[in-house]
């Protein structure tokens, strides 16, 4: 590849990895120095994609990796999660969509509709409260999944608000499994 080629501003340029494990809560961190040393136009940033390395992520663990500025929560959930999530009457739910960028805007909130992966043990979602953009905590609240202290929002283990002041349930960015143990994001 010619230099001229190599430097043509496509989304390769803008494409980095998070390493799951040990670095796992620093991987938002150490990326975006990298991505601020580029110092891309803002219009660059929103096409930009970061890819997740989920191989050291152990079932009942999360990792938080930060994209367009945002933080990110990827879950692994173990079985009791998946269980739950999908046990729940979604006439029960406050707010009854999916919300989730990878499929129809008005597909229900069933967590099958949710999750990144058929058997649902994988969760990506958008790590900010819907009330007024908290980061919500991990393995907490009374439905047993995410509680954002700020003004007491409870979320259950598909990251749906159950309890709150929050209005809906934690957005689902674009996301997709580029190969067995990567997950891309945007
Ligand atoms: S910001 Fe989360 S409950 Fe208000």
């Amino acid at each position: 590849m010619s230099h001229a080629e190599d430097h043509e501003g496509t989304r390769r340029d803008f494409l980095y990895y998070a390493t799951a494990g040990a670095g796992a809560v620093t991987a938002g961190a150490a990326i975006w120095p990298l991505v601020n040393q580029m110092n891309p136009t803002a219009d660059v940033l929103a096409l930009s994609s970061i890819r997740v390395d989920v191989s050291g992520l152990e079932p009942g663990t999360q990792l938080t990796v930060k994209w367009l500025g945002k933080p990110v929560f990827v879950r692994r959930r173990t079985q009791e999660e998946i269980d739950a999530a999908r046990a729940v009457d979604l006439a029960d739910l406050p707010d009854q969509l999916a919300e989730n960028a990878n499929i129809a805007p008005d597909a229900d909130a069933s967590d099958e509709n949710r999750s990144l992966d058929e058997s649902g043990e994988w969760l990506v979602m958008m790590g900010v409260c819907t009330h007024f953009g908290c980061v919500p905590l991990g393995d907490a609240g009374d439905y047993g999944g995410w509680f954002c202290p700020c003004h007491g929002s409870h979320y259950d283990t598909s990251g749906r608000i159950r309890k709150g002041p929050a209005p809906t349930n934690l957005p689902v960015p674009t996301a997709v499994f580029v190969d067995d143990t990567t997950i891309q994001l945007g």
